[in-house]
C-alpha cells in the first residue's frame, strides 16, 4: 500500500480515519488506532537490532493508540505500546519495550531509550533524554533539556534507572543520576543536579540538590497564592479540566493530593 509516496505494509493494521503524510515508512509490526494523524517522514515499527543479524526475526509489535497525532520526522520502534490521544513533536526518537499510558505528550527532539514507563497524561516538553527503564507515573511534567541517567559508573551493564512519582515536576536542564527515586509531588527546581531519592512534596535545588522546603508553601509570583499541589491551580487537559481537582479525587477515590488513600 503507498499513499503519497508513504510505504504502508499490507501487514500493518491501520484503524478508520487514520491520515498518513509523505514519505513515511510503516512497517509489518504496526497496529494504528483510528483517527491518528501521522505526519511526513515518519517511521513506525522500526526494525530491532536483532533483525539485522537474523533474518527469520519477527520484530513485536508497535501500537499506537486511537486520536494520536505524530508529528513529523517521528521515529518509533518496534515493540512498544502506546495509549490513545497520544502527541509527540518533530523528530522524536522512541525505541523499543515502552509502555505509555494515554493522553501523553511527547515534544521536539524528545528521545526515550525504551524498556521504560510513563502514565497517563505525562508530558515531556523538548529536547528530553529519557533512559532505559526510567518509570514516570501519571501526571508528571518534564520541562525542556532534562536528563535522565541510569549508569553510576559507565560504562557498565549495571544500569539503575530512575523512577518519578505522580503529579512531579522537573525543572528545565535539571539532571536525575542514577537510581534516584523521587516521590510524589516533588518540584525539582530547574538546573537541579538530582544525586539521591527525593521525598513526596518537597522543591530540591541546586548541584547537588537539596531539600529547599515543602513545596506546598511556594506562591505564584502573579496570584501570590500558594500554587502547589498545582492540580488544584493547573487543568488544561487534565481530566480534571471540567469538574476541579477536588471533584475529580473524590469520584476516584482519591485523597486530597490524587492519591490512594
Ligand atoms: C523551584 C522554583 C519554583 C522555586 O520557586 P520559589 O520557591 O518561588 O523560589 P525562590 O525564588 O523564592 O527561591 C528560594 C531559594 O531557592 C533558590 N532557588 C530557586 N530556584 C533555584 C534553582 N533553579 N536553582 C538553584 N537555586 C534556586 C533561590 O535562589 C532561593 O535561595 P535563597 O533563599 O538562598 O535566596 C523555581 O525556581 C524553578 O526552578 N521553577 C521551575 C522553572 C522551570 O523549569 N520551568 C519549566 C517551564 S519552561
Amino acid at each position: 500500500m503507498s499513499v503519497l509516496n508513504s510505504h504502508i505494509s499490507p501487514l500493518a493494521k491501520i484503524g478508520q480515519g487514520v491520515k498518513i503524510g509523505k514519505l513515511c515508512l510503516i512497517h509489518d509490526n504496526v497496529e494504528i488506532g483510528d483517527n491518528t494523524i501521522v505526519s511526513d517522514f515518519c517511521t513506525l515499527g522500526e526494525p530491532l537490532h536483532s533483525s539485522y543479524k537474523n533474518q527469520d526475526y519477527v520484530n513485536p509489535l508497535l501500537t499506537i493508540g486511537q486520536n494520536s497525532l505524530i508529528r513529523s520526522h517521528a521515529v518509533i520502534y518496534a515493540g512498544s505500546k502506546i495509549g490513545n490521544n497520544f502527541q509527540t513533536g518533530h523528530r522524536v526518537t522512541i525505541r523499543e519495550n515502552m509502555i505509555i499510558g494515554h493522553n501523553v505528550s511527547v515534544g521536539t527532539l524528545c528521545d526515550l531509550q525504551g524498556f521504560g514507563e510513563i502514565g497517563n497524561y505525562a508530558r515531556l516538553h523538548s529536547n528530553i533524554f529519557i533512559c532505559q527503564g526510567s518509570i514516570l507515573e501519571d501526571y508528571v511534567f518534564v520541562y525542556p533539556g532534562v536528563t535522565l541517567t541510569d549508569d553510576h559508573t559507565p560504562p557498565s551493564s549495571h544500569l539503575r534507572p530512575p523512577t518519578i512519582g505522580r503529579y512531579s515536576q522537573i525543572g528545565a536542564k535539571a539532571t536525575i543520576l542514577p537510581g534516584s527515586k523521587i516521590g510524589c509531588h516533588a518540584l525539582i527546581a530547574a538546573g537541579s543536579l538530582v544525586t539521591r531519592n527525593i521525598p513526596d512534596f518537597m522543591m530540591v535545588s541546586g548541584n547537588p540538590a537539596k531539600i529547599i522546603k515543602d513545596a506546598r508553601e511556594i506562591k505564584n509570583r502573579e496570584t501570590g497564592e500558594r500554587h502547589y499541589p498545582w492540580p488544584y491551580n493547573f487543568s488544561r487537559g487534565m481530566p480534571w479540566q471540567d469538574i476541579g481537582f477536588k471533584e475529580y479525587c473524590v469520584k476516584n477515590n482519591l485523597n486530597e493530593f490524587g492519591l490512594k488513600a
